[in-house]
């Protein structure tokens, strides 16, 4: 890892991702958050968000994505709002809706919420309350999409894709132009924390793959002019990995219910870093801190990414998969075709699309809240 005092100053990040609560009335085995939940005795107040959110302005962050756990389940949300709004940063709500009605959307217009990312577990209440593990959460969820439409908030359709709902993609993308979204991000799931541990239940096939791609392929055409679509391919079957976080480090920053600042959601799974807390250290400080500098750039990437000519593309890939899978978060993403551990990441993908699927296990907040 490197030495931060050896590095110059880096960038200002553009994003920071709020975990506001990770408390949650759905349970979606799909979650990317830690298995170790943070309960809400430890949540940050409105004044900590509040003075978080002046100096995420003031460091040079833009956007900020508020999300969770379910960030309406904070009864403060709307005052969250408001002091994100007057920090001067564009307000991005990430929701499954379940604790939103008409008036406390109007509330949240008035704050000046700028945007509204609504999740979609299924298109249906049969598969959407199974996934989701909240019965009657699908109606709900029209509900509210019917208010988000009334006010006008610009809306995206966020659906994570897996094993279970992939082969409905053309009924999300319906359901998404029905329900006046802007976009939609297809977003296969990412194996890390509560998805991780669902992965061999969650991971699609190879064939369930090829046919969402030509999907998205003829839908991007049908639906030209009226909805965006972003793809976000599973990662497994893809030939090189993604740029996680834009490169670790380099545009965004999340911060824990608890104020605990990580360079990305997962990054908890790697030993021998240490986490810097908002509460207590200046956002400034903690971005020129250890942490973030750790995998900073491209200079610390091992071989073959150091000779290769996708270094400054994806920087090596995403360091808590290569934890994940490898132990060794400094190695090259297993998922990379020029990884020495590729072959584990086929015959993975094989033994779990092979064998019969096993049962979800629900995210819940009491298998192990800190
Ligand atoms: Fe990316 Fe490293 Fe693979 Fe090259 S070798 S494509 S830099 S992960
Ligand atoms: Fe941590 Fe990709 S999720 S670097």
């Amino acid at each position: 890892m490197k030495d931060a005092t050896q590095s110059p100053a880096p960038a200002p990040p553009l994003a920071m991702l709020a975990e506001l609560t990770h408390r949650c009335p759905l349970a979606c085995p799909y979650c990317s958050n830690p298995v170790e939940l943070t309960g809400k005795q430890a949540e940050m107040g409105t004044a900590e968000w509040a003075r978080i959110f002046a100096e995420a302005a003031a460091l040079g962050v833009l956007q900020l994505h508020l999300s969770g756990g379910e960030p309406a389940s904070r009864p403060d949300l709307v005052q969250i709002v408001q002091a994100a709004r007057e920090a001067g940063l564009y307000t991005n709500l990430i929701t499954s809706g379940i604790g939103l009605n008409a008036r406390r959307l109007d509330e949240l217009d008035a704050a000046g919420l700028d945007h509204i990312q609504l999740s979609l577990q299924g298109t249906g209440a049969d598969i959407a309350d199974r996934i989701g593990g909240y019965s009657g959460g699908f109606a709900r969820k029209m509900q509210v999409a019917a208010q988000i439409a009334r006010i006008g908030f610009p809306l995206t359709i966020n659906a994570v894709m897996h094993r279970h709902n992939l082969d409905d993609l053309p009924a999300t993308l319906a359901l998404a132009a029905e329900l006046g979204a802007r976009r939609i991000e297809v977003a296969c799931v990412q194996f890390q924390g509560w998805a991780l541990r669902n992965r061999a239940a969650l991971q699609p096939t190879r064939a369930q793959v090829d046919q969402a791609k030509q999907v998205v392929a003829e839908a991007r055409r049908t639906y030209a002019g009226r909805l965006a679509i972003d793809f976000v391919p599973p990662d497994y079957f893809a030939d090189f990995p993604k740029a996680c976080m834009n490169g670790w480090g380099s545009t965004g920053l999340n911060i824990a219910p608890d104020g605990k600042v990580l360079p990305c959601h997962a990054a908890e799974i790697i030993p021998g870093l240490s986490f810097q807390n908002a509460r207590e250290t200046p956002l400034a400080t903690i971005w020129n801190g250890p942490a973030f500098a750790a995998f900073r750039g491209s200079d610390w990437l091992p071989e073959p990414c150091q000779s290769c000519e996708r270094r400054e593309i994806d920087f090596g890939g995403c360091r808590c998969q290569a934890m994940a899978l490898t132990g060794d978060a400094r190695a090259t993403d297993p998922v990379c075709r020029r990884s020495p551990h590729r072959a584990e990441v086929d015959r993975l993908i094989a033994g779990e699309t092979g064998a019969p699927t096993p049962d979800f296990i629900y995210r819940r907040l009491d298998a192990g809240a800190r």
